[in-house]
């Protein structure tokens, strides 16, 4: 049996019988004016973060959401969409797909605007993506990506691009380790399904998406997710893993590759009233600018002692150079 065998057993189970908690979040869950989660989406929650953003669903976006859950984000994409067959939700485990199919019974009991049909459930596997090309807005996925190879992810990752229009977005969320983790433990087909081994390291894991063309990336979250303790897992070493959420935009890739957005912000406090690096970039005197690691690393090479460049936060949200 090979992983991804395992891993539609592990989903199907949990599509089932609701897990709690299964590989997923502990943290808030978005709430919106007039929208209602039911009970059993909320149970289903087995993602590891958020992938839902407003400004991301201006203008009625078509959106494609890759291993549908309990279908709570679904809904919540559905809410900012509100039009027939707006939002595709794609799963390779037909159990999932009936679950949600079901959930969204419920949600329609719960919230007046609401209808089923505005979305529009379909088989298919992250690898093959049963869409076509340059037809998406926004695509996303929770926390799946992580359970595949590296080789697997490369697939995954291409298919998002290619079924994306120009300027379209990738929206994920997945877990990440900057530790080192043992063969026998990513190997461990049960633990990468529970989304708990197979992550990469940050830096890893944005430069595959780099790799697959995108050419701007946003790192719009940062947060503890969970830990591999002695003990309780086969390693020897605490394994901390930490949860992100990612923005890729299908951007043309820049020469000197992509703009990669970690939340780093430029502040002049010179006397001049502005500052131009002739690169595009105009700093006015105190007033933060958002600069993406390239131009960070470009402003703080030209040595001056009158531009501030912040440490990364990892919340980056919006605005700014490039
Ligand atoms: C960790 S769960 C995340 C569910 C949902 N995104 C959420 O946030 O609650 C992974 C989901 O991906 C589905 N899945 C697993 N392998 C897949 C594949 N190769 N292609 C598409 N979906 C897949 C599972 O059935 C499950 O619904």
């Amino acid at each position: 049996m090979s992983y991804l065998d395992t891993t539609k057993n592990v989903y199907k189970k949990a599509a089932e019988t609701p897990d709690v908690g299964l590989c997923c979040t502990t943290s808030p869950i978005g709430q919106l004016p007039g929208l209602e989660i039911p009970v059993i989406m909320r149970e289903m929650n087995y993602g590891c973060g958020s992938t839902v953003s407003a400004r991301d669903l201006v203008n009625n976006p078509r959106v494609l959401y890759v291993g549908v859950g309990g279908g709570m984000e679904l809904l919540q994409f559905a809410y900012f969409n509100r039009q027939k067959g707006g939002v595709i939700g794609l799963d390779v485990v037909d159990e999932m797909l009936a679950a949600a199919k079901n959930n969204f019974k419920e949600a329609e009991k719960l919230n007046p605007w609401f209808r089923a049909d505005f979305i529009d459930l379909r088989q298919g596997t992250a690898l093959d993506l049963p869409i076509n090309d340059n037809s998406i807005d926004v695509a996303a996925q929770n926390c799946l990506f992580n359970i595949f190879t590296k080789e697997d992810l490369t697939v995954a990752l291409k298919e998002m691009y290619r079924v994306l229009k120009p300027h379209g977005r990738l929206v994920m969320s997945d877990p990440v380790s900057d530790d080192f983790i043992p063969p026998h433990i990513q190997n461990d087909e049960r633990l990468r399904a529970l989304c708990m081994s197979g992550m990469l390291s940050l830096e890893d894991y944005l430069a595959m998406i780099a790799a697959a063309g995108f050419g701007t990336l946003e790192v719009r979250a940062r947060r503890p997710y969970r830990v591999l303790a002695p003990g309780h897992y086969d390693v020897d070493e605490l394994i901390y893993i930490e949860s992100v959420e990612v923005a890729a935009i299908k951007d043309p890739m820049p020469a000197d590759g992509p703009c990669i957005f970690t939340g780093k912000t430029a502040i002049y406090y010179g006397s001049a009233p502005y500052f131009d690096d002739g690169a595009g970039h105009v700093l006015l005197p105190n007033q933060p600018l958002a600069v993406c690691d390239k131009t960070a690393a470009a402003l703080k090479d030209l040595g001056r002692n009158d531009i501030f460049i912040s440490a990364a936060t990892w919340h980056y949200d919006g605005g700014g150079c490039c």
